[in-house]
């Protein structure tokens, strides 16, 4: 494998000044990016060939999404965020799994109700990927069921790289503490030293050990979480209860940095930074569905809110939270009777948060340096 020359100056300029250190990581940054924004334009029913497939590609950097198969196949080994959302037809069921390579179901959206009316559905999540594996939508094989999209683009897919794993821990599989193993299968693994080999032949010896030096630091700089619930659950009136217990789950897809307490249900802030949170929760037929993203004790930042008598459904929310360390993030739902959420296996709950830009270091003299610049170059202004 052939590192491009500007690479290969960066490379070279990281042994001399602090400064190139910047200049290389940006150039880093390009080589590890994939982003895939797709939409569908028509609708789809269920039968054997039950891949989403796609005809509309708004962004696909990397090349990494093939709209006609409807597969995304993962280049850079690291955790992936991804999100879609699909249109019921009229007088049709809905269900849609986002699938991990051939099998694994990760998460779903569904709507029981073969209804007249159109809405959408959308579902969430973050998965930890290797190279070569595949991620796709399937549609329910049964014709029973099927989506709806037209040239509104009802049905969308996205995806992108949220934190490629980094050189030092692919190299020598530095274990972060927290980071759960990673179950490779045998293939994955020998196309992966294979690439390796090759690149470690571009890099000295001192270079490497540089490198190893600045992307543990980067290392530490990563917070994410991923998880879902494969249970429902239903509000009792019970007295003696604690007041407002955190949503728990059973599966985890990524805890980068382990922040996360998974049985809990508590994310607890280590890197103070801007966080971008999602949730999807099921609805109960005959119950009220209200749950809750709440930040520290009792502050609710955003809610799903849904009363109607039907069938089940599935709901949305996110946004992003400015967070300090310490700050704990949960969701709540309401815990007395005539109020819950529907799950099962396919988990239909799921809650996912990622670090996307740490605060900056304090007491930082260029800080002080820019704003003062901006504010001198806003005074010129007319
Ligand atoms: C999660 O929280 C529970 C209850 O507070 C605690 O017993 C457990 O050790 C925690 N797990 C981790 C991994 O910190
Ligand atoms: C930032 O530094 C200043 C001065 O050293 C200090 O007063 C302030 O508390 C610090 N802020 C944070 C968030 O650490």
């Amino acid at each position: 494998m052939l590192l491009p020359a500007s690479a290969l100056i960066g490379l070279l300029c990281l042994s001399h000044a602090g400064g190139a250190l910047a200049f290389a990581r940006l150039l880093d940054d390009v080589e590890l990016r994939s982003a895939f924004s797709v939409a569908r334009t028509n609708s789809m029913e269920g039968g054997p060939k039950m891949t989403v497939t796609f005809d509309a590609v708004y962004v696909n950097i990397g090349g990494d999404f093939d709209p006609k198969a409807g597969l995304f196949r993962c280049r850079i080994a690291g955790a992936y965020y991804f999100s879609f959302t699909v249109g019921k037809f009229p007088h049709k069921d809905l269900s849609v799994m986002l699938m991990k390579n051939r099998n694994e179901v990760q998460a779903i959206v569904y709507e029981e109700n073969a209804g007249e009316e159109r809405k959408v559905q959308s579902q969430s999540v973050m998965l930890q990927l290797e190279f070569g594996d595949t991620v796709w939508l399937r549609l329910h094989g049964d014709p029973r069921y099927a989506l709806y999209s037209n040239t509104g683009h009802y049905t969308t897919f996205n995806g992108y790289l949220v934190y490629p794993d980094t050189y030092s821990f692919q190299t020598h599989h530095h274990q972060h503490p927290a980071q759960q193993p990673h179950q490779d299968n045998q293939a994955t693994e020998h196309a992966k030293s294979g690439a390796m080999e090759a690149e470690e032949e571009q890099l000295s010896h001192r270079e490497e050990e540089e490198d190893d030096h600045e992307e543990e630091e980067e290392d530490q700089q990563r917070s994410a979480f991923s998880v879902g619930r494969t249970q429902s659950i239903v509000g009792v009136d019970q007295a003696g209860l604690p007041q407002h217990q955190p949503v728990g789950f059973d599966a985890a897809f990524v805890n980068i940095g382990g922040d996360f307490n998974v049985t809990e249900g508590l994310f607890s802030c280590r890197v103070a930074g801007a966080y971008y949170f999602s949730f999807n929760v099921g609805k109960l037929p005959q119950k009220t569905l209200s749950v809750k993203l709440m930040k520290n004790h009792l502050e609710v930042q955003a809610m799903i809110y849904d009363d109607s008598q039907g069938e089940k459904a599935l709901q949305s929310q996110s946004l992003m939270l400015s967070l300090k360390s310490g700050d704990t993030v949960w969701l709540y739902s309401h815990q007395r009777d005539g109020f819950g959420a529907y799950s099962n296996h396919a988990k239909y709950i799921t809650f996912t948060g990622f670090l996307v830009y740490p605060d900056f270091p304090n007491t930082t003299s260029t800080t002080s340096t820019t704003s003062t610049t901006s504010q001198s170059y806003g005074d010129k202004k007319p």
